[in-house]
């Protein structure tokens, strides 16, 4: 199969692969403008970005914005002509003040997930900077729709469709998860593209739908875009590159992972989430760890409360001290088996796909 270019409006990616954002600081301007540079479209993390910033625990809101700011100019120098977006949480205590630098900063597109982004149309509009909202169902893909276009006069400018199998914050209930059969990502496509059907003919407008998680080879890209998907976002395999912003001990565990080795984890954030099994799984599946300083980085979390701070966490692994640090990663990572550059990793996926 010939794979088709990726059309996001009047961006034009080449390669119809967005490189998923991963937070904390594992999708960085490195990464992202790898890819761009090979014709994907590259997402930076904006979660806690401003974690190496000397200011981060003092000035914690200033100094992620200041990081978001320099890391979307670093990856534009190193990426010109490249298509960059920018993942921002909705649960995100600074969502929009994150979201109206990534504009200010003319970001190609922001992503938003981890709850519905009902106000991003507000600060996108008029703009080039395109929205695109993560959902985990036809109905929440409807219901974006219908509020950004009652509220906004605004629709999605694509849709990313994330299924269960996928790495980080899931959009499913725990007992969703453990169901089997599981939720298929080819059905949640399907239902995603019905429910925005009315909305694309009421109102002459195209909105690409892109599907997430366990997207592994080129084989698995032919299929959906076969199955009527415009893209497909993959996070865990640009995990295993030379060019991913995290320490080599991150990208060794997803090496040495077994596929026994992947478990679903509670999060602080309120959804369930998918990670590697470590020292820190099994500490939290135990016992609480108590917060040492509170980020004050999510609606959604108590500090009291809360079984361990999740910015800390995520701050250890992505620096190297894994042991101490969640790793999350997608349902695939056990067939993770070597580190390899973007530009093979992408040509690898592209030869795949057009031999099918
Ligand atoms: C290490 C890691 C961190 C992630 N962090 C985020 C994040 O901050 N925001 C988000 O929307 N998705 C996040 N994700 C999800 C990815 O962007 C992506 O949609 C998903 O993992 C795709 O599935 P795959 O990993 O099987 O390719 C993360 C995934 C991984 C593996």
């Amino acid at each position: 199969m010939k794979l088709p270019t990726l059309k996001i409006g009047n961006l034009i990616a080449n390669i119809p692969i967005i490189q998923g954002g991963m937070g904390i600081g594992v999708s960085l301007s490195k990464l992202a403008s790898a890819v761009a540079n090979e014709g994907g479209i590259g997402v930076i993390s904006a979660v806690q970005i401003g974690f190496r910033e000397k200011d981060f625990e003092k000035n914690n809101k200033l100094a992620n914005l200041r990081a978001l700011a320099n890391e979307i100019r670093k990856a534009k120098e190193l990426s010109p002509k490249g298509i960059i977006g920018v993942n921002i949480l909705v649960a995100a205590n600074d969502y929009a003040e994150l979201v109206k630098t990534a504009v200010k900063e003319k970001i190609d597109l922001i992503i938003s997930g981890a709850g519905i982004p009902k106000d991003l149309p507000k600060y996108v509009k008029g703009t080039d900077t395109k929205a695109v909202p993560i959902v985990s169902s036809g109905k929440a893909a409807a219901l974006i729709a219908k509020l950004w276009k009652r509220r906004y006069d605004y629709l999605p400018d694509a849709i990313i469709v994330e299924g269960p199998e996928a790495g980080g914050h899931l959009g499913f209930s725990e007992e969703a998860l453990n169901k089997s059969p599981k939720p298929s990502l080819e059905n949640i496509l399907k239902e995603v593209i019905t429910a925005i059907k009315p909305f694309e003919d009421n109102y002459n407008k195209t909105i690409p739908v892109i599907v997430a998680g366990g997207v592994y080879s080129g084989e698995d890209i032919a299929k959906f875009i076969s199955l009527g998907a415009a893209g497909v976002q993959m996070a865990t395999r640009f995990v295993a590159t030379e060019e991913c912003d995290a320490h080599i001990n991150f990208k060794n565990a997803y090496v040495e992972a077994k596929e026994e080795d992947v478990k679903i984890i509670k999060s602080p954030v309120g959804m369930p989430g998918r990670a590697i099994k470590n020292a820190f799984v099994e500490k939290i599946e135990k016992i609480n760890i108590p917060v040492r300083y509170c980020y004050n980085c999510l609606k959604t979390c108590n500090p009291a409360t809360t079984p361990y701070c999740i910015s800390r966490a995520l701050i250890n692994a992505v620096e190297g001290n894994v042991e101490n640090g969640l790793i999350f990663a997608g349902s695939n990572v056990g067939l993770v088996d070597k580190i390899t550059t973007v530009k093979e990793l992408m040509s690898t996926l592209v030869d795949e796909a057009e031999k099918v």
